[in-house]
Protein backbone atom coordinates (compact mmCIF):
# COMPACT_ATOMS: atom_id res chain seq x y z
CA UNK A 1 0.00 0.00 0.00
CA UNK A 2 1.24 3.31 -0.64
CA UNK A 3 1.20 6.28 1.84
CA UNK A 4 -1.98 7.82 0.38
CA UNK A 5 -3.52 4.68 0.23
CA UNK A 6 -2.76 4.56 3.74
CA UNK A 7 -4.05 7.76 4.75
CA UNK A 8 -7.20 7.87 2.81
CA UNK A 9 -8.22 4.19 4.65
CA UNK A 10 -7.63 5.39 7.97
CA UNK A 11 -10.05 8.72 7.36
CA UNK A 12 -12.50 8.32 4.61
CA UNK A 13 -11.80 5.07 2.53
CA UNK A 14 -12.41 5.31 -1.15
CA UNK A 15 -15.02 3.17 -2.02
CA UNK A 16 -13.13 2.49 -5.44
CA UNK A 17 -13.01 -1.54 -5.99
CA UNK A 18 -12.33 -3.42 -9.72
CA UNK A 19 -15.99 -3.46 -10.21
CA UNK A 20 -15.86 0.60 -10.65
CA UNK A 21 -13.16 0.10 -13.86
CA UNK A 22 -14.64 -3.66 -14.91
CA UNK A 23 -11.78 -5.51 -13.76
CA UNK A 24 -14.34 -8.37 -13.55
CA UNK A 25 -15.08 -7.99 -17.35
CA UNK A 26 -13.84 -10.03 -19.67
CA UNK A 27 -11.20 -7.82 -23.09
CA UNK A 28 -12.82 -8.48 -26.49
CA UNK A 29 -9.80 -9.85 -27.61
CA UNK A 30 -10.63 -9.70 -31.50
CA UNK A 31 -8.44 -6.69 -32.11
CA UNK A 32 -5.82 -7.31 -29.20
CA UNK A 33 -2.28 -9.17 -30.24
CA UNK A 34 -0.57 -9.27 -26.78
CA UNK A 35 2.59 -11.81 -25.72
CA UNK A 36 0.42 -12.83 -22.87
CA UNK A 37 -1.85 -14.18 -24.77
CA UNK A 38 -2.03 -14.06 -28.73
CA UNK A 39 1.10 -15.19 -29.02
CA UNK A 40 1.22 -18.33 -26.43
CA UNK A 41 -2.10 -19.73 -28.18
CA UNK A 42 -0.33 -19.49 -31.74
CA UNK A 43 2.72 -20.81 -29.88
CA UNK A 44 0.40 -24.20 -28.70
CA UNK A 45 -1.90 -23.92 -31.49
CA UNK A 46 -4.47 -24.05 -28.77
CA UNK A 47 -7.45 -21.80 -28.94
CA UNK A 48 -8.71 -23.22 -25.57
CA UNK A 49 -5.03 -21.82 -23.44
CA UNK A 50 -5.89 -19.78 -20.26
CA UNK A 51 -2.60 -17.52 -20.10
CA UNK A 52 -1.06 -16.30 -16.38
CA UNK A 53 2.21 -15.75 -17.59
CA UNK A 54 3.42 -12.86 -19.23
CA UNK A 55 3.46 -9.73 -16.36
CA UNK A 56 0.55 -7.42 -17.54
CA UNK A 57 -2.74 -7.55 -16.39
CA UNK A 58 -6.29 -8.22 -18.69
CA UNK A 59 -7.57 -4.85 -17.59
CA UNK A 60 -8.38 -2.05 -19.97
CA UNK A 61 -5.60 0.88 -18.65
CA UNK A 62 -7.34 3.66 -16.58
CA UNK A 63 -9.66 6.13 -18.42
CA UNK A 64 -6.88 9.13 -17.97
CA UNK A 65 -4.31 7.26 -19.64
CA UNK A 66 -6.35 6.29 -22.21
CA UNK A 67 -7.81 9.78 -22.72
CA UNK A 68 -3.94 11.24 -22.86
CA UNK A 69 -3.48 8.97 -25.20
CA UNK A 70 -6.29 9.90 -27.42
CA UNK A 71 -5.33 13.42 -27.26
CA UNK A 72 -2.12 12.70 -28.33
CA UNK A 73 -3.59 10.65 -31.63
CA UNK A 74 -6.39 13.65 -32.61
CA UNK A 75 -3.06 15.81 -32.83
CA UNK A 76 -1.85 13.49 -34.79
CA UNK A 77 1.65 14.76 -35.12
CA UNK A 78 3.83 11.92 -34.11
CA UNK A 79 7.47 13.36 -33.44
CA UNK A 80 10.16 12.91 -31.09
CA UNK A 81 8.19 13.88 -27.70
CA UNK A 82 9.55 16.81 -25.32
CA UNK A 83 8.85 16.64 -22.14
CA UNK A 84 7.18 19.77 -20.25
CA UNK A 85 6.92 20.60 -16.73
CA UNK A 86 3.51 19.11 -15.91
CA UNK A 87 5.62 15.41 -16.94
CA UNK A 88 8.12 16.18 -14.21
CA UNK A 89 5.27 17.94 -12.07
CA UNK A 90 3.18 14.48 -12.61
CA UNK A 91 6.34 12.04 -11.33
CA UNK A 92 7.83 14.33 -8.56
CA UNK A 93 4.33 14.60 -7.26
CA UNK A 94 3.68 10.76 -6.94
CA UNK A 95 6.12 9.94 -5.26
CA UNK A 96 5.90 12.76 -2.96
CA UNK A 97 2.38 11.62 -2.21
CA UNK A 98 2.74 8.17 -1.89
CA UNK A 99 5.87 7.41 -0.33
CA UNK A 100 7.35 10.58 1.04
CA UNK A 101 10.42 10.43 -1.55
CA UNK A 102 11.40 13.90 -2.47
CA UNK A 103 12.91 14.03 -6.34
CA UNK A 104 14.25 16.61 -7.78
CA UNK A 105 13.65 17.15 -11.67
CA UNK A 106 16.93 16.79 -12.71
CA UNK A 107 17.31 13.34 -11.03
CA UNK A 108 15.19 12.32 -13.16
CA UNK A 109 15.63 10.53 -17.30
CA UNK A 110 14.09 8.61 -19.17
CA UNK A 111 14.21 5.72 -21.47
CA UNK A 112 12.19 2.75 -23.17
CA UNK A 113 12.04 0.59 -20.70
CA UNK A 114 13.84 -0.53 -17.22
CA UNK A 115 15.89 -3.69 -18.70
CA UNK A 116 17.37 -1.13 -21.49
CA UNK A 117 18.54 1.05 -19.10
CA UNK A 118 20.21 -1.23 -17.27
CA UNK A 119 22.56 -1.86 -19.90
CA UNK A 120 24.52 1.42 -19.99
CA UNK A 121 24.30 1.38 -16.13
CA UNK A 122 26.61 -1.77 -16.24
CA UNK A 123 28.78 -0.23 -19.10
CA UNK A 124 29.75 3.21 -17.68
CA UNK A 125 29.68 2.04 -13.87
CA UNK A 126 31.62 -1.40 -14.03
CA UNK A 127 34.43 -2.96 -16.35
CA UNK A 128 34.92 -6.23 -18.34
CA UNK A 129 35.11 -9.31 -15.68
CA UNK A 130 33.77 -7.13 -12.72
CA UNK A 131 30.81 -8.72 -10.54
CA UNK A 132 26.92 -7.68 -10.39
CA UNK A 133 25.04 -9.21 -7.54
CA UNK A 134 21.55 -10.39 -8.08
CA UNK A 135 18.78 -12.13 -6.09
CA UNK A 136 17.30 -15.08 -7.52
CA UNK A 137 14.80 -16.20 -8.07
CA UNK A 138 14.61 -13.38 -9.99
CA UNK A 139 13.21 -12.41 -13.70
CA UNK A 140 15.89 -14.50 -15.67
CA UNK A 141 16.96 -10.88 -17.23
CA UNK A 142 18.69 -9.82 -14.72
CA UNK A 143 21.55 -12.66 -15.07
CA UNK A 144 21.50 -12.31 -18.61
CA UNK A 145 21.87 -8.42 -18.69
CA UNK A 146 24.78 -8.72 -16.82
CA UNK A 147 26.75 -11.70 -18.67
CA UNK A 148 25.56 -10.03 -21.90
CA UNK A 149 27.80 -6.92 -20.83
CA UNK A 150 30.74 -9.29 -20.11
CA UNK A 151 30.35 -9.15 -16.40
CA UNK A 152 29.96 -11.92 -13.59
CA UNK A 153 26.64 -12.25 -12.52
CA UNK A 154 26.93 -13.53 -8.91
CA UNK A 155 23.70 -15.25 -6.67
CA UNK A 156 22.57 -14.15 -4.00
CA UNK A 157 19.63 -16.33 -3.50
CA UNK A 158 16.96 -15.29 -1.04
CA UNK A 159 16.20 -17.74 1.93
CA UNK A 160 12.60 -19.05 2.34
CA UNK A 161 11.74 -19.38 5.89
CA UNK A 162 8.20 -20.52 6.17
CA UNK A 163 6.31 -18.85 3.43
CA UNK A 164 8.17 -16.00 3.24
CA UNK A 165 11.51 -15.44 1.53
CA UNK A 166 14.24 -12.96 3.01
CA UNK A 167 17.84 -11.68 2.07
CA UNK A 168 20.42 -13.67 3.03
CA UNK A 169 23.02 -11.37 4.47
CA UNK A 170 25.49 -14.03 5.14
CA UNK A 171 26.11 -14.99 2.10
CA UNK A 172 25.77 -11.75 0.64
CA UNK A 173 28.88 -10.76 2.65
CA UNK A 174 30.69 -14.14 1.42
CA UNK A 175 29.83 -13.32 -2.20
CA UNK A 176 30.79 -10.02 -2.32
CA UNK A 177 34.46 -9.21 -3.35
CA UNK A 178 36.78 -6.54 -4.80
CA UNK A 179 35.39 -6.82 -8.02
CA UNK A 180 31.76 -6.63 -6.75
CA UNK A 181 30.78 -3.21 -8.20
CA UNK A 182 26.61 -3.17 -7.94
CA UNK A 183 24.30 -5.05 -6.67
CA UNK A 184 20.74 -5.29 -8.22
CA UNK A 185 17.97 -4.88 -6.45
CA UNK A 186 14.12 -6.23 -7.13
CA UNK A 187 11.93 -4.18 -4.88
CA UNK A 188 9.36 -4.99 -4.26
CA UNK A 189 10.42 -8.21 -5.64
CA UNK A 190 8.92 -10.17 -8.54
CA UNK A 191 8.55 -13.59 -8.43
CA UNK A 192 7.95 -13.73 -4.13
CA UNK A 193 6.15 -10.58 -3.96
CA UNK A 194 8.24 -9.38 -0.84
CA UNK A 195 8.41 -5.76 -0.11
CA UNK A 196 11.35 -5.22 1.81
CA UNK A 197 11.07 -3.41 4.88
CA UNK A 198 13.08 -0.62 6.13
CA UNK A 199 15.13 -2.23 8.20
CA UNK A 200 16.45 -4.74 5.48
CA UNK A 201 16.95 -2.39 3.17
CA UNK A 202 18.72 -0.06 5.91
CA UNK A 203 20.89 -3.28 6.51
CA UNK A 204 21.22 -3.76 2.91
CA UNK A 205 22.35 -0.31 2.34
CA UNK A 206 25.05 -0.33 5.27
CA UNK A 207 26.23 -3.33 3.71
CA UNK A 208 27.01 -1.70 0.21
CA UNK A 209 28.27 1.11 1.08
CA UNK A 210 30.85 -0.25 2.98
CA UNK A 211 31.71 -2.68 0.61
CA UNK A 212 31.62 0.55 -1.95
CA UNK A 213 28.95 -1.26 -4.42
CA UNK A 214 26.60 0.77 -6.09
CA UNK A 215 22.17 -0.09 -5.46
CA UNK A 216 20.62 -0.36 -8.61
CA UNK A 217 17.15 -0.59 -7.53
CA UNK A 218 14.33 -1.74 -10.16
CA UNK A 219 11.38 -0.23 -8.44
CA UNK A 220 8.90 -1.22 -11.46
CA UNK A 221 6.03 -3.27 -8.78
CA UNK A 222 6.22 0.28 -6.57
CA UNK A 223 2.86 1.08 -7.12
CA UNK A 224 1.24 -2.61 -6.78
CA UNK A 225 1.26 -3.28 -2.77
CA UNK A 226 -1.17 -4.78 -1.24
CA UNK A 227 -3.00 -2.91 1.54
CA UNK A 228 -1.53 -2.92 4.76
CA UNK A 229 1.88 -3.15 3.53
CA UNK A 230 4.56 -0.05 3.50
CA UNK A 231 6.71 0.29 0.44
CA UNK A 232 10.28 2.19 1.24
CA UNK A 233 11.98 3.59 -1.91
CA UNK A 234 15.69 2.69 -1.55
CA UNK A 235 16.55 5.86 -2.15
CA UNK A 236 14.34 7.25 0.06
CA UNK A 237 15.85 5.72 3.11
CA UNK A 238 18.29 8.56 3.55
CA UNK A 239 20.82 10.97 1.49
CA UNK A 240 23.48 7.69 1.85
CA UNK A 241 20.79 5.63 0.17
CA UNK A 242 20.28 8.15 -2.37
CA UNK A 243 23.93 9.19 -3.21
CA UNK A 244 24.94 5.57 -3.22
CA UNK A 245 21.80 4.55 -6.03
CA UNK A 246 19.85 4.45 -9.04
CA UNK A 247 15.96 3.73 -8.93
CA UNK A 248 14.41 1.85 -12.20
CA UNK A 249 10.95 2.84 -12.20
CA UNK A 250 7.84 3.03 -14.62
CA UNK A 251 4.15 3.31 -14.89
CA UNK A 252 4.42 0.05 -17.07
CA UNK A 253 3.58 -3.18 -14.81
CA UNK A 254 1.47 -1.12 -11.92
CA UNK A 255 -1.00 1.01 -14.63
CA UNK A 256 -0.58 -1.75 -17.66
CA UNK A 257 1.19 0.26 -20.34
CA UNK A 258 3.82 -2.43 -21.26
CA UNK A 259 3.61 -2.00 -24.96
CA UNK A 260 4.05 2.01 -24.41
CA UNK A 261 8.00 1.58 -23.98
CA UNK A 262 8.43 4.57 -21.54
CA UNK A 263 10.85 4.43 -17.83
CA UNK A 264 12.61 6.54 -15.37
CA UNK A 265 15.93 6.60 -14.49
CA UNK A 266 16.02 8.53 -11.43
CA UNK A 267 19.45 8.98 -9.58
CA UNK A 268 20.23 12.36 -7.15
CA UNK A 269 24.55 11.68 -7.48
CA UNK A 270 25.25 13.61 -10.52
CA UNK A 271 27.78 11.25 -11.02
CA UNK A 272 25.51 8.58 -11.88
CA UNK A 273 23.75 10.22 -13.95
CA UNK A 274 26.52 11.08 -15.90
CA UNK A 275 27.34 8.01 -16.22
CA UNK A 276 23.83 7.12 -17.51
CA UNK A 277 23.92 9.45 -19.94
CA UNK A 278 27.22 8.34 -21.21
CA UNK A 279 26.10 5.50 -21.74
CA UNK A 280 22.58 6.21 -23.36
CA UNK A 281 25.04 8.46 -25.62
CA UNK A 282 27.08 5.76 -26.73
CA UNK A 283 24.15 3.39 -27.54
CA UNK A 284 22.83 6.41 -29.47
CA UNK A 285 19.32 5.94 -27.42
CA UNK A 286 19.40 9.48 -26.34
CA UNK A 287 16.88 11.17 -28.03
CA UNK A 288 13.80 11.35 -28.90
CA UNK A 289 11.24 8.17 -26.80
CA UNK A 290 7.35 7.40 -27.65
CA UNK A 291 5.23 10.40 -26.65
CA UNK A 292 2.17 8.06 -25.96
CA UNK A 293 4.52 6.41 -23.53
CA UNK A 294 5.29 9.85 -21.68
CA UNK A 295 1.71 10.94 -22.42
CA UNK A 296 0.92 7.84 -20.52
CA UNK A 297 3.06 7.96 -17.83
CA UNK A 298 2.40 11.57 -16.77
CA UNK A 299 -1.45 10.35 -16.55
CA UNK A 300 -0.52 7.77 -14.89
CA UNK A 301 1.41 9.53 -12.15
CA UNK A 302 -0.82 12.49 -12.04
CA UNK A 303 -4.50 11.07 -12.66
CA UNK A 304 -4.91 7.63 -11.70
CA UNK A 305 -4.72 6.85 -8.10
CA UNK A 306 -7.96 5.58 -7.34
CA UNK A 307 -7.50 3.17 -10.69
CA UNK A 308 -4.41 2.19 -8.89
CA UNK A 309 -5.60 1.25 -5.78
CA UNK A 310 -8.75 -0.24 -6.75
CA UNK A 311 -6.61 -2.64 -9.13
CA UNK A 312 -4.35 -3.74 -5.83
CA UNK A 313 -8.06 -4.51 -3.77
CA UNK A 314 -9.41 -6.45 -7.03
CA UNK A 315 -6.10 -8.63 -6.89
CA UNK A 316 -5.83 -9.21 -3.44
CA UNK A 317 -9.36 -10.60 -3.60
CA UNK A 318 -7.53 -12.95 -6.40
CA UNK A 319 -5.00 -14.10 -4.14
CA UNK A 320 -7.09 -14.95 -1.55
CA UNK A 321 -9.66 -16.83 -3.74
CA UNK A 322 -6.47 -18.43 -5.00
CA UNK A 323 -5.12 -19.19 -1.46
CA UNK A 324 -8.17 -20.54 -0.16
CA UNK A 325 -8.92 -22.33 -3.14
CA UNK A 326 -5.40 -24.34 -3.05
CA UNK A 327 -5.37 -24.86 0.40
CA UNK A 328 -9.05 -26.85 0.06
CA UNK A 329 -8.15 -28.52 -3.86
CA UNK A 330 -3.92 -28.87 -4.04
CA UNK A 331 -2.73 -29.78 -0.73
CA UNK A 332 0.54 -30.48 -2.03
CA UNK A 333 1.28 -27.09 -3.47
CA UNK A 334 2.43 -24.39 -1.41
CA UNK A 335 1.60 -20.67 -1.99
CA UNK A 336 3.73 -17.95 -0.73
CA UNK A 337 2.22 -15.22 0.51
CA UNK A 338 2.74 -12.01 -1.43
CA UNK A 339 2.89 -8.25 -0.48
CA UNK A 340 2.70 -6.88 -3.39
CA UNK A 341 2.94 -7.28 -7.24
CA UNK A 342 0.66 -9.18 -9.36
CA UNK A 343 2.04 -12.78 -8.92
CA UNK A 344 1.41 -15.90 -6.84
CA UNK A 345 4.54 -17.58 -6.61
CA UNK A 346 2.99 -21.83 -6.12
CA UNK A 347 5.42 -24.47 -5.31
CA UNK A 348 4.44 -27.42 -7.18
CA UNK A 349 7.93 -29.18 -6.04
CA UNK A 350 6.32 -32.00 -4.30
CA UNK A 351 4.91 -33.88 -7.46
CA UNK A 352 8.04 -34.30 -8.13
CA UNK A 353 7.87 -33.22 -11.45
CA UNK A 354 11.23 -32.14 -14.23
CA UNK A 355 10.57 -28.67 -15.45
CA UNK A 356 9.73 -30.29 -18.90
CA UNK A 357 6.78 -32.36 -17.45
CA UNK A 358 5.45 -29.41 -15.15
CA UNK A 359 5.51 -26.93 -18.12
CA UNK A 360 3.46 -30.43 -20.09
CA UNK A 361 1.19 -30.53 -16.43
CA UNK A 362 0.32 -27.16 -17.11
CA UNK A 363 -0.05 -26.28 -20.47
CA UNK A 364 -1.21 -29.73 -22.03
CA UNK A 365 -3.04 -31.12 -19.42
CA UNK A 366 -4.48 -28.26 -17.83
CA UNK A 367 -4.30 -25.96 -20.72
CA UNK A 368 -2.79 -22.98 -18.97
CA UNK A 369 -0.08 -21.16 -19.31
CA UNK A 370 1.62 -20.26 -16.33
CA UNK A 371 5.82 -19.45 -15.81
CA UNK A 372 7.60 -21.64 -14.80
CA UNK A 373 10.07 -21.15 -11.82
CA UNK A 374 12.90 -23.10 -12.60
CA UNK A 375 14.32 -20.23 -15.71
CA UNK A 376 14.36 -17.68 -12.69
CA UNK A 377 17.50 -19.02 -11.36
CA UNK A 378 18.50 -20.91 -7.79
CA UNK A 379 14.92 -21.36 -5.44
CA UNK A 380 12.54 -21.51 -8.59
CA UNK A 381 12.73 -25.36 -9.91
CA UNK A 382 9.67 -26.94 -9.19
CA UNK A 383 7.65 -23.22 -8.64
CA UNK A 384 5.24 -21.66 -10.81
CA UNK A 385 4.24 -17.79 -11.13
CA UNK A 386 0.52 -17.16 -12.00
CA UNK A 387 -0.03 -14.21 -12.31
CA UNK A 388 -3.49 -12.84 -11.02
CA UNK A 389 -4.03 -9.57 -12.90
CA UNK A 390 -7.00 -10.82 -14.89
CA UNK A 391 -11.08 -11.66 -14.12
CA UNK A 392 -11.72 -13.44 -10.78
CA UNK A 393 -13.94 -15.66 -13.09
CA UNK A 394 -10.75 -16.45 -15.01
CA UNK A 395 -8.79 -17.44 -11.77
CA UNK A 396 -11.60 -19.71 -10.97
CA UNK A 397 -11.49 -21.03 -14.19
CA UNK A 398 -7.69 -21.66 -14.55
CA UNK A 399 -7.62 -23.08 -10.76
CA UNK A 400 -10.18 -25.26 -11.90
CA UNK A 401 -8.28 -26.62 -14.66
CA UNK A 402 -5.12 -26.87 -12.77
CA UNK A 403 -6.67 -28.80 -9.88
CA UNK A 404 -8.51 -31.48 -12.73
CA UNK A 405 -4.86 -32.05 -14.14
CA UNK A 406 -3.36 -32.44 -10.27
CA UNK A 407 -6.40 -34.88 -9.47
CA UNK A 408 -5.51 -36.75 -12.49
CA UNK A 409 -1.56 -37.33 -11.34
CA UNK A 410 -2.08 -37.51 -7.75
CA UNK A 411 -4.93 -40.32 -8.19
CA UNK A 412 -2.34 -42.19 -10.46
C1 LIG B 1 11.20 -6.83 -12.05
C2 LIG B 1 11.02 -6.41 -13.48
N1 LIG B 1 11.64 -5.33 -13.94
C3 LIG B 1 11.50 -4.92 -15.23
C4 LIG B 1 10.71 -5.62 -16.12
C5 LIG B 1 10.58 -5.19 -17.54
O1 LIG B 1 10.52 -3.84 -17.63
P1 LIG B 1 10.68 -3.14 -19.07
O2 LIG B 1 9.67 -3.77 -19.97
O3 LIG B 1 10.40 -1.73 -18.78
O4 LIG B 1 12.09 -3.37 -19.50
C6 LIG B 1 10.06 -6.77 -15.68
C7 LIG B 1 9.22 -7.55 -16.63
O5 LIG B 1 8.63 -8.51 -16.37
C8 LIG B 1 10.20 -7.15 -14.34
O6 LIG B 1 9.57 -8.23 -13.87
Amino acid sequence: MTKSQANTSSSAPPKVDGLDFGFNVPLDRAELSSAKWEYEIARKGDPTLLCFGTAEMDYRAAPPICAALERVAKAGHFGYPYKRVSYYEAIIGYFNRHFSWSIQKDWIASNVGIYPSMQPIIDELTSPGDEIIYQPPVHHIFPEVITAAGRTAVANPLVKRGTRYEMDFEDLAAKTTARTKILLLCSPHNPVGRVWTREELERLNAFCLERGVIVVADEVYCSLVFEGVEFTPFAGLSQSASLNSITLVSASKSFNVTGLKHSLFVAENPDLRDAYMRGLKRNNLYFGGCIFGQAATEAAFRDCDDWSLAAVRYIQGNFEYLRSFIEKHLPLVTVTTPEATYFAWLDFGRLGLSVDELRSFFEDEAHVVVTLGEPLGAGGKGHARFNLGTTRSLVEEGLHRIAQAYERRTAS
